[in-house]
């Protein structure tokens, strides 16, 4: 309004065009939002000699005059600008689709339109948000004396767990760059130079399967830091996470974020990246074998019967919905189809009502006395009114079942409400993991994560592989993990230890990473890191789960960019210049 009476020239795309008679109106988009232009009668001819229609480029100059009938929903919507000539500076095809908030395309069609899918005011604030999140990360680090030091893309591969995406040497036929899976080895080497604040924000490359929230090439806030602790890196980066809360959201957490072990968030939450937006949590009621817990008591007479299920099962986990108990036949139904589906896997579903009169309603009522289902809800802390649900079965898919199950159960409570932040830190993650397909233990984190100093004797024992705990840690957010990092090995007998543990010869390990462990021989200083997943943490702070919209130019699931049409084949050429078949 404090624009009224001001002569403006105005340019950009034009959303639409209405016809009132002899009077005409635009809405006039561009990266700040709309404008209403309003062209009267003495501009009909000229309009009808150009006529202007959508997404045409224009430019007006005119004043800005108070409108008649106002609109409440958009800044600009107080005014409008009363156009005294314009110029069509470009003109424009049908778009394929509307370039509207709630646009009528498809996912494809707008990412083989992306630079049309990108004006859309969604993809607009997305982007927007991505600039600011980064923005602000720069401005914590530099406050907090870390340099931004670029790595290089064309690397030997380096080992996070993933397939390496290659590039073929035309200098050094039937050779092959890797592109980096993260700057692990390189982040470190700067440690033993002595850059001891290390951050990039650097494009990673991993050849997985892709979900929402993974990408083939995605950005990591990559840190490292010399002479620290675990302790130290912890609070450097939480400070950096309530930085960016309150500088891009407005929201302050003053308390510390909670630190919870895996061990404790795989019992309670079934997963290592728990959402601890809601309660809920798992009931092991028949305590899987070799559990090490001060916490697991005796519950054989909970489940101990007539129910063969339970006595064959290696594990019973339970989960109190609260307030569900009045969930009728066909929602029992329906939740055990959903527990049956092949994502999930169970072969059932065991439900125990705790009706609010205080009695109890239970799937097994036939094998179990009303005693024992009250047993059950009181160890679970189920209160009158809620739903146990109970799942068993083997230990790995059990655990894995329900906490999907108690996601779901999350969803379907209105428990998720992407409004609400809720970060911790996952700590002690194991070292190793076994892995069932290569039949071999695999480096849970990466190979250069530090034991705890304790179990590093346990390395010399295979069977104690699986107890081994590691100086390695994650932040999870709403039950998503935005980063993870350790401590690093910085001796060379250590390294080569970790090597040997892993499986790797003497000289493999030398081959392959006698960069890294030549390093550690001139002087190498204790140090850590982490890596955030960028786009993860954007498009958590804008509320949603999937990456590629806080992506200008992603790819599909099947790791295609349909714009370009990539990857796709090349000429003959340049496959004879690279020695390629
Ligand atoms: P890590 O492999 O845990 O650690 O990766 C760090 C973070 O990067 C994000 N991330 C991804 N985001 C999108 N698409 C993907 N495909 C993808 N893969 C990973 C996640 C993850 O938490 N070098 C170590 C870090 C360190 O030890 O300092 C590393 O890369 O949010």
């Amino acid at each position: 309004m404090q624009h009224i009476g001001t002569e403006v020239t105005m340019a950009g795309w034009v959303q639409t065009v209405r016809k009132f008679g002899s009077i005409t109106f635009t809405d006039l988009r561009d990266r700040y939002g709309i404008t209403q232009l309003y062209f009267n009668e003495q501009l009909n001819p000229t309009l009808d000699r150009q006529p202007i229609g959508r997404e045409f480029v224009i430019q007006a100059k005119g004043k800005v005059v108070e409108r008649a009938s106002k609109n409440g929903k958009i800044p600009t919507g107080d005014i409008e600008v009363e156009v005294t000539e314009f110029t069509i500076l470009n003109s424009a095809a049908t778009p394929p689709f509307t370039i509207e908030e709630d646009t009528d395309g498809g996912d494809e069609l707008r990412m083989k339109y992306r630079y049309l899918d990108l004006r859309r005011p969604t993809l607009r604030r997305n982007l927007e948000l991505r600039y600011r999140v980064n923005r602000s990360v720069r401005n914590y680090l530099d406050t907090q004396g870390f340099w931004d030091i670029e790595t290089p893309f064309l690397i030997r591969s380096t080992p996070e767990g993933a397939r390496d995406f290659v590039v073929p040497s035309r200098m050094n036929e039937g050779q092959f760059y890797a592109l980096p899976q993260s700057p692990q080895t390189f982040k470190q080497l700067l440690m033993v130079s002595g850059y001891d604040r290390y951050y990039q924000i650097v494009k990673c490359f991993r050849d997985e399967d892709l979900r929402a929230d993974r990408q083939p090439e995605f950005s990591q806030v990559d840190c490292e830091m010399s002479f620290v602790e675990q302790e130290d890196i912890l609070n450097t980066f939480e400070g950096l996470f309530k930085h960016v809360f309150n500088d891009v959201k407005g929201v302050e957490i003053t308390e510390a974020f909670p630190r919870m072990t895996w061990d404790d968030s795989m019992w309670f939450y079934g997963n290592d990246k728990p959402d601890i937006r809601f309660g809920m949590t798992i009931g092991n009621i028949k305590t899987p074998v070799a559990a090490d817990r001060t916490d697991a008591t005796d519950t054989t007479s909970l489940w101990q019967g007539e129910f063969p299920v339970f006595n064959n099962a290696e594990t019973i986990l339970a989960i109190a919905a609260p307030g569900c108990s009045e969930y009728t036949r066909k929602q029992l139904d329906e939740l055990t189809e959903w527990v049956k589906r092949p994502q999930i896997g169970m072969s059932g579903l065991v439900y125990i009502k705790c009706n609010t009169d205080g009695t109890f309603k239970s799937s097994v009522d036939k094998f179990f006395t009303e005693d024992k289902l009250k047993a059950v809800a009181t160890f679970c802390n189920a209160k009158a009114g809620d739903l146990i649900l109970l799942l068993a079965g083997n230990e790995t898919r059990t655990r894995k079942a329900m906490s999907e199950l108690r996601l779901e159960m999350g969803n379907r409570l209105g428990f998720r409400n992407p409004d609400v932040y809720k970060p911790l830190w996952v700590i002690d993650f194991p070292l190793f993991e076994y892995d069932e397909d290569g039949n071999r233990w695999v480096a849970r984190h990466h190979p250069f994560t530090s034991p705890k100093p304790e179990h590093i004797e346990w390395m010399n024992d295979l069977s104690k592989y699986g107890a081994i705990k590691a100086n390695a840690y994650d932040i999870v957010l709403n039950g998503t993990e935005i980063g993870g990092g350790s401590i690093r090995i910085f001796h060379r007998d250590l390294q080569e230890k970790m090597f040997a543990a892993l499986g790797m010869s003497k000289e493999e390990a030398q081959e392959k990473f006698g960069f890294l462990m030549g390093a550690f021989e001139y002087g190498a200083p204790p140090h850590g890191g982490i890596a955030f997943g960028f786009d993860r943490l954007c498009a958590l702070l804008g509320g949603q789960e999937s990456i590629r919209d806080y992506i200008a130019f992603p790819k599909n699931n099947a790791g295609r960019d349909v714009m370009l049409d990539a990857p796709s084949d090349i000429d003959d050429t340049q496959k004879k210049e690279l020695g390629l078949k």
